[in-house]
């Protein structure tokens, strides 16, 4: 940006929180410095997520320290370490995961900091674009489908499997060895659930939805979930005893939970939230995104790019519910 100072970076910042339009300003900030165990990032890719959305539109309760750079999700290339990191870390390509997570330098600007543990080696085959899409989605889809033991033989139920964290889920299981079953709304949706790797694709607002899910299995071993309310009926017509089903999200009303039949049924509820899992438990959801990665079981999404000076663009095409995701190119 012309007339910028050297210590000085362009960013998308919010000071309160509201709609995007008129709370979000793209404007030049203090560059972050690294401190001690973080790595700087100039950031490539900038990755969108619904919990971005919620937490600028205020319905997540966040304090802001001053302003909010927004964006978990990004990728790039560290070019500053601080005290008590590998220096040949510098250099090094990475995908970054939860960089707004307490922490005021989102993705959204040309450089992030973060813990180093949040900035995690990219395979170079891997490109940039495809890495700024897996932090929030790719890391629960594999704590969802793989936190309650292995899927390798056995049949899963993914809601959503269009999804940004529903197609990582279904790709993730297809590589894990299982079996997979994913519902849609819609054709396009269907395509992309096959193309990730759905043995099965159900509509789920067709009539007979359980009746198709059930003649592909009744023995489903692990349910990813994100509308339990909804679909509660579809994942117990078709669970076994030991059945896990894993809810991620939430959306208008809560259930009310037909225990004698949850209990019948022999099945566990599970429900997971990023944030506050167990740092050990992050890790080894972490750690199946980069064995995936390795295994090139994980294909770039349909994205639509922005630049960062159209973030407000951007993330209300995040609000829209787009087919695949949104990222804005500061490469
Ligand atoms: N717990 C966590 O840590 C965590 C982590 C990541 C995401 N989330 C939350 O999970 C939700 C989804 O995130 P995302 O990034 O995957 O969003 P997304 O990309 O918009 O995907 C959601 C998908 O679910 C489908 N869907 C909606 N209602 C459904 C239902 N009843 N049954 C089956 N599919 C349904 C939607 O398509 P149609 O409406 O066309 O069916 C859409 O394809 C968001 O609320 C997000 O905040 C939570």
């Amino acid at each position: 940006m012309s007339g910028q100072k050297s210590n000085e970076m362009l960013a998308a910042v919010y000071k309160k929180t509201g709609d995007a339009r008129d709370v979000v300003v793209v404007r030049s900030v203090r560059r972050p410095e690294v401190g001690a165990g973080q790595v700087r990032v100039k950031v490539a890719f900038s990755g969108i997520n619904p919990t971005d959305v919620k937490i600028r539109k205020g319905p997540t309760q966040r304090q802001i320290d001053g302003f909010q750079i927004p964006h978990m999700d990004g990728s790039g290339t560290i070019d500053a370490v601080g005290p008590g990191v590998d220096l040949t870390r510098i250099g090094q390509r990475v995908w970054v995961h939860l960089a707004a997570h307490e922490s005021r330098w989102g993705t959204a600007a040309e450089w992030t900091v973060v813990a180093q543990h949040r900035a995690i080696p990219l395979p170079d085959e891997v490109p940039f674009e495809l890495a700024a899409t897996l932090g929030v989605p790719a890391v629960t889809a594999a704590n969802c489908l793989l936190g309650d033991g292995p899927i390798a033989g056995q049949d899963v139920l993914v809601a959503g499997g269009a999804g940004a964290v529903g197609s990582c889920a279904v790709q993730l299981a297809h590589w894990q060895g299982a079996r997979v079953a994913a519902t849609v709304s819609g054709e396009a949706k269907a395509e992309m659930a096959r193309l990730a790797g759905a043995d099965l694709v159900v509509n789920y607002r067709e009539a007979d939805a359980v009746r198709q899910v059930q003649a592909w299995s009744s023995n489903v071993a692990r349910i990813v979930e994100l509308d339990l309310s909804a679909n509660l009926d579809l994942d117990l017509a078709v669970s076994m005893p030991g059945t896990s089903i894993v809810t991620y999200a939430v959306d208008g009303e809560d259930p009310v939970l037909p225990i004698r039949r949850l209990m019948t049924a022999g099945v566990s509820l599970r429900f997971m939230l990023l944030y506050t899992l167990p740092a050990p438990v992050l890790a080894a959801a972490v750690d199946v995104v980069s064995a995936a990665l390795l295994a090139a079981a994980l294909q770039l999404p349909p994205v639509q790019l922005f630049a960062l000076t159209d973030t407000v663009s951007a993330h209300e095409a995040q609000e829209a519910g787009p087919l695949g995701r949104i990222l804005i190119d500061l490469s």
